[in-house]
């Protein structure tokens, strides 16, 4: 199989400044995301996940380092990709339909085409006949579910997920994982996933990548050799424990 790169993080090092503080958050961090594979960031809170993403989306210039998507540099520079940050970002005033088409309004598809697309995009999402609810009107999981098909419907099959089901009970979680990987599969998406959660990110990925307490590190590098597709009976396998073990020990080290 050849390995196109799809996302490519180079050596980046990261500092924040504010007044006369510095906080150095990332140190020499690389990170690939192959074409159509799911690739997991796991690491203690505020050891610069979110960080990695912004840079990754171009939102954020590191100091050092660099970033390819497709090849080509676009350090420092946004990106047209599908980012989906820590809180879902729906606009409360507005209806499901309205936030979810705004990714294609925004490159100047007609408003017609464009609910026309989320439209057909509902059932996939298990949001069928509540287009015109707003936030509010939903649960938890409709709303991750919305912002989700907001990202899904930005034209760029690369997908930056931080942290999407963190604030959902663990039933919801798993079901939404389950119809993340769907999503996935079907869409043939490029994905660099957020979590802080061990189970997750195996049940989830092709590869995890393990980063460092701050200032953030490449601390282990694991393919995932489960079979696709995942079931949860694979989460109480030998395999999957003995994934888990490696994890636990690279986090506490
Ligand atoms: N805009 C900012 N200005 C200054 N410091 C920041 C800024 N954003 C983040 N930081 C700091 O950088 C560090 C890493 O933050 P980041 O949000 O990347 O961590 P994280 O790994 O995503 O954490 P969590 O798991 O809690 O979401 C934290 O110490 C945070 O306080
Ligand atoms: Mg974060």
């Amino acid at each position: 199989m050849i390995f196109i790169e799809k996302l490519s993080m180079e050596n980046v090092s990261s500092t924040y400044y504010s007044g006369t503080q510095r906080l150095a958050v990332l140190e020499d961090v690389s990170l690939h995301v192959g074409e159509g594979e799911f690739v997991s960031v796991l690491g203690p809170s505020g050891s610069g996940k979110t960080t990695i993403l912004k840079i990754a989306a171009g939102l954020l210039k590191p100091d050092r380092g660099r970033i390819l998507i497709n090849g080509k540099d676009i350090t420092g520079a946004p990106q047209l990709v599908g980012y989906m940050p820590q809180q879902d970002l729906l606009f409360p005033w507005k209806t499901l339909k309205q936030n979810a088409a705004l990714p294609l309004l925004a490159v100047k598809t007609g408003k017609r085409e464009a609910y026309r697309r989320v439209e057909e995009m509902l059932p996939v999402f298990g949001l069928e006949g509540f287009a015109d609810y707003y936030p509010v009107q939903l649960s938890g999981g409709m709303r991750q579910r919305a912002a989700l098909l907001r990202t899904m419907l930005v034209e760029s099959n690369l997908m930056l997920l931080d942290e999407p089901f963190a604030a959902l009970d663990a039933l919801t979680r798993e079901s939404m994982q389950d119809w993340l990987l769907d999503i996935w599969r079907r869409f043939r998406r490029s994905v660099l996933f957020v979590t802080h959660s061990i189970d997750e990110a195996i049940y989830l990925s092709d590869r995890i990548c393990v980063i460092s307490e701050r200032p953030g590190k490449n601390a282990l590098e694991q393919v995932i050799e489960l079979p696709r597709p995942r079931t949860k009976a694979m989460m109480v396998t030998k395999e999957f424990t003995l994934y888990k073990q490696l994890f636990i020990n690279a986090l506490a080290s």
